[in-house]
């Protein structure tokens, strides 16, 4: 065979790899959907509440446990793939800064609709600090539009499920949205503080079922509390109505709000949730609410007993709000101990902490 033959045979194939390779790449990674299997387990009103179905994780007696929240992660499989490791070196420093006990995810972990390669290897890497995590879902986790991500939800779920330090734990299926679960907080054998996660689904609702579960939940624990409600807190994607009211309280200096840490809004506070939780909440003993979704907002107002919190969105994957004054890229922590609950922004300014702790010694 001639030497110019050759050549092009050889080309020829190259190229028929290049096209096999990246059709099948952009298949999996685009076309296909992986369904995960739903589970059918409905709760009714009447089902018997059972204690040890909670989660726990425990608080070691006079000493503060520490609950840092990642807002709006925002990965996503083809956009970020060489970013990564700039959030991965957010994270890690967050984590060694605060030294967290539970790490919650406000929902937004992942954006757009390639969401697989990226999910996997979140949880890969907060499964390494052997800290529990506690995340929920935001409208991005569901794709650009309703379950159009490549990985669905009820196969995010799975992924999540294998997660080794994840206290995830699915909720019941006839919620209206798909991830509700509660965490109690043990103090030796006394329930120190619940943690209600919360789904509020691609549409941003807080069902009526949802509320009614809430409430199922709170009035279970109450009993097995000696009566009392337990000291409460509760995590979701995107804020409550309230967050509104709260935050044009305090904008016209009513008493009634009052701002307990940074308040910075450049975002318009529009919550579309249905109203009616926040009342059962704070009725059954809910005294923090934390959200993410709009990420040139942070701030705590306390309003009406409840403080509300709109957590500092993490990372600057997916957009984060710089308006060079404010860089709100960061976390929020909760230092939870016998005073009560103090909450912090931990804010990270991209060069001063790639200078100021790394040492220029590599590169972002
Ligand atoms: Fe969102």
């Amino acid at each position: 065979m001639k030497k110019g033959k050759i050549i092009l045979i050889f080309i020829l194939s190259i190229l028929f790899s290049v096209v096999v390779v990246f059709s099948a790449s952009a298949y999996f990674l685009l076309v296909h959907h992986y369904k995960g299997t739903q589970i059918n387990n409905p709760w009714r009103v009447e089902d018997e509440f059972k204690l040890q179905n909670i989660a726990t994780v425990q608080k070691q007696k006079d000493k503060d446990f520490v609950i840092l929240n990642l807002a709006d992660v925002q990965m996503c499989d083809l956009e970020d793939f060489f970013n990564r490791k700039i959030i991965y070196k957010e994270i890690s420093y967050l984590i060694e800064q605060t030294k967290p006990n539970l790490i919650t995810l406000t929902g937004d972990q992942t954006w757009s609709n390639e969401n697989l390669i990226s999910l996997k290897s979140l949880i890969g890497w907060l499964d390494s600090f052997k800290i529990p995590y506690a995340p929920v879902f935001g409208n991005h986790d569901y794709g650009n539009t309703k379950n159009s991500a490549v990985a669905e939800l009820n196969y995010c779920c799975e992924l999540y499920e294998k997660g080794k330090y994840c206290l995830f734990n699915r909720g019941p299926s006839n919620l209206g949205t798909l991830v509700n679960y509660v965490i109690n907080i043990m103090e030796e054998n006394k329930i120190y503080k619940t943690l209600y996660m919360l789904d509020a689904g691609y549409e941003d609702v807080i069902t009526t079922q949802q509320i009614e579960w809430f409430k199922w939940n709170a009035e279970g624990i109450k009993q097995a509390n000696g009566g009392e409600y337990t000291s409460a807190m509760c995590f979701m994607h995107k804020p409550l109505p309230e967050y509104s009211v709260a935050y044009n309280k305090y904008r016209s200096g009513s008493a009634e709000a009052e701002a307990i840490n940074d308040v910075h809004v450049h975002y318009s506070l529009s919550g579309t949730m249905q109203n009616g939780f926040f009342d059962a909440a704070k009725e059954r003993g809910v005294l923090d609410v934390v959200c993410g979704h709009q990420h040139g907002n942070n701030f705590t107002i306390k309003y009406n007993g409840v403080r509300l919190t709109f957590a500092t969105k993490t990372g600057e994957l997916g957009g984060f709000y710089d308006d060079g004054i404010v860089n709100l890229n960061g976390a929020t922590s909760f230092v939870l101990n016998d005073d009560g609950v103090n909450i912090n922004n931990i804010y990270v300014d991209r060069k001063q902490f790639f200078i100021n702790n790394n040492n220029n010694s590599f590169n972002w």
